[in-house]
């Protein structure tokens, strides 16, 4: 049987489908592995009707890139760490901003050389390239930014804001003149300048909120990847582009609400620091007033309490720390104490960060507890263990206007009747900002990696004979 246009239009309406299917799962952790699923059947779907379509001339090329991006991507996914995905994904955008590029340049060569020009298909590549080239440059600063080659503070100069104006409104005017005139001159001139301003957008942006602008990135190659739908007549590649463009500005916006910030403080603020500041642990706690105890105070209150909220936060990542943390909940479970955990939106690196960890390491999703649904119960509670967290559970996001992370809704750990902090150092957060719970009178510190002090309490409570 042939292969038809029609028959092509059917497989892509599919694959459309399945990939909304596959968002739709991925709302929620025990639905997600169901929608990766959909997604990837959505993708198989795609790939294969579009090889099997007319507009494909030699297969030689493609395959040969097929398996070359497949060995590549298998090798990653398997060596890459759950803390350097943020950087993985920045990584992947980059392609996706330097595909739209590609393509929309061999584009215009390509009908330049059949006399195929119009001022329609013009407009279409300039919103291609330029998209394309700021996703690039952009996604390869926050990945340098991200996996430490770059300075995660924010790197400002003088006059910043109006280069970017200005770089911004020449790249407008060169794209409306390429599109009137089809001067490959103009073309080339446009791209140098959009992957200019990728550069000089990104690099005032503080390393905390990387995550924000890698959802921003993502949304932009979504949009990048419309366009170039647009220029290659592919109505899946626009189906695709335009989801992935409105699901990353949405999580743009829905981290944004999180951290009770505005997108425009975000892209303008150079908020956050690049993390080293700080000193050691135990005397500068003193130094401070802050009260550091032993790995077996903390079991003591646990073994007796009724309700016990674990709230992971980055340093769980760091530490690996899910599975022993399930073994502690298994273990207080067994001395009829409730364990919970509290989720932050924002806690860790990326959206979702906690509950993927949590959910490796089997933990059941009805322990889990999202921010405003677990608030109401710490004031009820006898011991709340903050695992590597910090800013997500810092009263100065409710008490200290003049600090940065004033608005930031937290967890409130500090109403429960005793906090352990887990922790190696008196070194902050991400946002560099010194947490107030620290000196508050029912906190102590546990100082040390994450998994190795719950590997301690764990053998404290297999040790202590209940
Ligand atoms: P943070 O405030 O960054 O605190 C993490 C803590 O983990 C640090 O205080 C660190 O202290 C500790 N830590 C690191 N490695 C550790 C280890 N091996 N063992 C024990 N502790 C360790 O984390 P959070 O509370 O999860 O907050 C997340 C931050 O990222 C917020 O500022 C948030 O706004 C920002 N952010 C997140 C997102 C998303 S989507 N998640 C998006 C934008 C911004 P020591 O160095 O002393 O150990």
């Amino acid at each position: 049987m042939e292969f038809t246009v029609n028959h092509q239009a059917l497989a892509y309406l599919v694959a459309a489908v399945l990939f909304i299917l596959g968002l739709k799962g991925l709302t929620h952790p025990s639905t997600a592995r169901r929608g990766n699923l959909y997604a990837m059947l959505g993708m198989l779907l795609a790939i294969v009707a579009t090889l099997l379509g007319r507009d494909v001339q030699a297969y030689g090329f493609i395959i040969a890139g097929i398996a070359g991006g497949a060995v590549i991507g298998v090798i990653v996914a398997l060596r890459i760490q759950m803390t350097a995905m943020p950087q993985l994904v920045a990584a992947l955008h980059s392609f996706v901003g330097l595909a739209a590029v590609l393509v929309g340049i061999g584009t215009f060569l390509h009908k330049q050389d059949a006399g195929l020009l119009n001022a329609v298909l013009m407009g279409e590549i300039s919103a291609g390239v330029v998209i394309g080239a700021i996703t690039f440059t952009g996604s390869i600063i926050a990945f340098g930014k991200l996996q430490g080659l770059l300075t995660g503070a924010p790197v400002k100069f003088a006059g910043q804001h109006l280069l970017n104006a200005v770089l911004a409104l020449a790249t407008i005017a060169l794209a409306v003149y390429f599109a009137m005139s089809g001067s490959i001159l103009a073309l080339l001139l446009m791209t140098m300048l959009a992957l200019t301003l990728g550069v000089t957008l990104i690099i005032p942006i503080g390393g905390a909120d990387m995550p924000v602008i890698i959802s921003m990135l993502n949304s932009y190659s979504g949009w990048a990847a419309a366009a170039t739908g647009f220029t290659l007549h592919n109505d899946l590649l626009i189906i695709i582009g335009a989801l992935v463009g409105c699901s990353g500005a949405i999580l743009s916006f829905i981290m944004c609400k999180a951290m009770n910030r505005s997108i425009i403080n975000v892209v303008f603020g150079g908020f956050g620091s690049d993390g080293n500041s700080g000193a050691s642990a135990g005397a500068q706690a003193a130094e401070k007033g802050v009260k550091s105890a032993a790995i077996e105070d903390a079991v003591y209150w646990m073994e007796d309490a009724n309700r016990v909220i674990i709230v992971p936060g980055y340093g769980m990542a760091v530490a690996q720390a899910q599975h022993s943390l399930k073994e502690l909940m298994e273990l207080l479970e067994a001395r009829g104490v409730e364990v919970k955990f509290a989720i932050h939106p924002v806690a860790g690196r990326m959206p979702g960060h906690m509950n993927v960890l949590l959910a490796e390491a089997d933990i059941p999703y009805d322990r889990v507890l999202e921010m405003d649904e677990i608030n109401p119960e710490f004031p009820s509670t006898d011991v709340v263990l903050v695992v590597g967290a910090n800013d997500v559970v810092n009263p100065a996001a409710k008490e200290d206007k003049s600090s940065p992370i004033y608005g930031m809704p937290i967890l409130e750990a500090g109403r429960a009747r005793q906090v352990y902090f887990l922790k190696r150092s008196m070194r902050p957060g991400y946002s560099g900002v010194d947490n107030l719970l620290f000196y508050q009178d029912n906190t102590s510190l546990v100082f040390g990696d994450a998994k190795d002090t719950i590997d301690g309490m764990n053998n404290a409570l297999k040790g202590s004979g209940h």
